[in-house]
């Protein structure tokens, strides 16, 4: 990958970010998301005959001298699994190394938040707002519309992520298909027991 130079200005489009092939790109296909979804029957039905991208990410981690900032383009496509709607893996920072900003600017969707010392936020995502993720919370995006959802990441450098606890224990609420558009329910398997052990 080329050297990003800074200072530097770029579009807010997924296309301003392949074109210009900026930072890593990252493609997450349904076969990485299998264990994100709690209907795995599901998952089976679509892979026999499909592997639809989930979601595709851009990703330029600082790694320049002084302070900087990490910055990032999310898109997660529309499109649902089962009732569940396209979402993201979600991490927690490890050791809480820093906090986050997202800006949301296309489509629609849900940001999912938790602690392990057991707060709980849903938020409402929507093109031209922006959003404070603080270090100690996991998080995770849900695109609930039927267009892609794009937003922003900035993060301070020399942040770990810790996706494998959401591998093993999800996170609280799930985000489906009501009778008027996405509802929020509890994730039967989710277990705030299990979470401690593992920290
Ligand atoms: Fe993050």
């Amino acid at each position: 990958m080329e050297q990003i130079q800074i200072p530097f200005s770029i579009p807010m489009t997924p296309e301003a970010f392949k074109s210009n092939k900026f930072g890593k790109y990252n493609l997450r296909k349904l076969i990485d998301m299998k264990d994100h979804y709690s209907d795995k029957s599901a998952v089976e039905k679509i892979l026999i005959n499909e592997n639809p991208i989930v979601y595709e990410f851009w990703e330029n981690e600082y790694s320049g001298p002084g302070r900087g900032l990490s910055l990032g383009l999310t898109c997660i496509h529309p499109g649902k699994v089962g009732k569940e709607y396209y979402q993201t893996k979600g991490h927690f920072h490890v050791d809480n190394k820093g906090d986050e900003i997202y800006n949301v600017i296309q489509g629609e969707g849900l940001l999912l938040l938790y602690s392990k010392a057991g707060k709980q936020e849903e938020i409402r995502m929507l093109p031209g707002s922006l959003y404070y993720i603080p270090g100690t919370m996991a998080h995770r995006t849900v695109n609930t519309g039927i267009s892609n959802l794009v937003f922003v990441s900035i993060w301070p450098p020399f942040i770990d992520h810790d996706y494998e606890i959401i591998v093993k224990n999800g996170f609280p609420k799930l985000v489906v298909e009501g009778p008027d558009g996405a509802i929020l329910t509890e994730n039967p398997s989710f277990n705030y027991a299990l979470l401690k052990t593992q920290t």
